[in-house]
């Protein structure tokens, strides 16, 4: 079976063909990116209205893309996905809208597919999958959640943030020490040149006894400690990124270990734009290396969002039996979009 999977739920459109096999993982054929970060950058942040006008140029270009380096064509699909949400409402509506009149002139049926979700199995699409069950770590812009899966569809939510995710504390903190957008990456390119104990910033929650998260508080701290620098920051930016991203990292690495503890299982899987991250990725190897956990990550260029974790999700949902395409074509988007709403009890 061949799915074609299509993301547009924010400032990234991913287009991704993936074939289903009789035994074993669907393998990815093709996927194309683009990025509008170039175009947002101007405003420090991703404007919707430019946004959903970018996807309706890309998603075509980028399928006719994927199709060619696949050496596939169209009627060949059987079945394609979207990101339903969570997301922009418009940018959604332009994957969902070109997957459903897709699926109707082809004839084929159509699959609407939690981003989350998508990014949950991306790791499946590495060369070290991961295998059920197992205790993630969802790390993007706007979630951060520690989950125990025990298979396609099967999610039980152990902890998360009660107020900011850890990528908006990057971006967040980021931008007030003037990094631009997107703010994660650059502020971690430039810890690299600073000392991260050279400034004590909070560990929100660190001994809370549960595994929710709260980030909201490490921004003002932020702040407070870039006014109080005044004219220094600029030569002390490096330092104040580096104890930030230490302070985010920490909190991340001790909740995560936590979560294997009360679950007892002894796998981790990191998934989620900031999975990226090159020191969380670091002190979770060392960590889990001296536990017995093994830990798996998405291949770096598909941490962040791409079509191909939507088109793997989309084929991992089918195979397991856990939903069926459909042909009724009602693009029903859902800006928010909460995971546990698809989840099963665990088995
Ligand atoms: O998963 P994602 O691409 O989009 C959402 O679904 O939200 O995640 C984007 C987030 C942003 O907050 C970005 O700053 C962060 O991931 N990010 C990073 C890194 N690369 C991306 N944060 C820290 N270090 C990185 N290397
Ligand atoms: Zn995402």
């Amino acid at each position: 079976m061949l799915v074609l999977g299509i993301e547009s739920s924010c400032d990234e459109t991913g287009v991704a063909l993936v074939r289903t096999r009789a035994t074993g993982l669907p393998v990815l054929l093709a996927h194309a990116l683009h990025s509008q970060i170039e175009m947002h950058q101007a405003y420090g942040g991703v404007v919707p209205e430019l946004a959903s006008r970018d996807h309706i140029r890309r998603v075509l270009p980028l399928t006719e893309t994927v199709m060619a380096e696949a050496g596939c064509n169209l009627a060949q699909i059987d079945v394609v996905a979207y990101t339903r949400g969570p997301g922009l409402a418009g940018a959604l509506l332009v994957g969902a809208g070109v997957a459903c009149a897709l699926g109707a002139a082809l004839g084929k049926p159509v699959l609407g597919v939690h981003h989350l979700e998508g990014h949950l199995l991306s790791p499946f699409l590495s060369t070290d999958a991961p295998e059920f069950p197992f205790v993630a770590l969802l790390v993007s812009g706007g979630h951060t959640q520690l989950m125990q899966v025990d298979g396609v569809g099967h999610y039980t939510l152990l902890g998360e943030t009660i107020d900011d995710a850890a990528g908006e504390a990057f971006d967040k903190s980021a931008k007030l020490m003037g990094l631009g957008y997107p703010g994660g990456p650059a502020l971690s390119r430039l810890a690299t040149h600073g000392d991260p104990q050279a400034f004590k910033l909070p560990r929100p929650l660190l001994h809370s006894g549960n595994l929710d998260f709260s980030f909201a508080g490490l921004k003002t701290a932020v702040l407070t400690q870039a006014k109080k620098l005044g004219d220094a920051l600029q030569a002390r930016k490096a330092d104040l990124a580096a104890s930030t991203e230490a302070a985010i990292v920490e909190v991340l690495v001790k909740k995560s270990l936590a979560a294997l503890k009360i679950t007892g299982l002894n796998r981790l899987v990191v998934a989620g734009g900031v999975g990226a991250n090159g020191p969380l990725r670091q002190q979770l190897n060392a960590a889990c290396a001296a536990r017995g956990v093994r830990v798996h990550y998405p291949e770096l260029h598909l941490c962040t969002d791409n079509g191909a974790m939507i088109a793997m999700a989309a084929a991992m949902r089918l195979q397991a039996g856990v939903e069926q395409a459909n042909t009724a074509y009602a693009f029903d988007v859902k800006p928010r979009w909460n995971l546990n709403e698809i989840a099963h009890e665990p088995r």
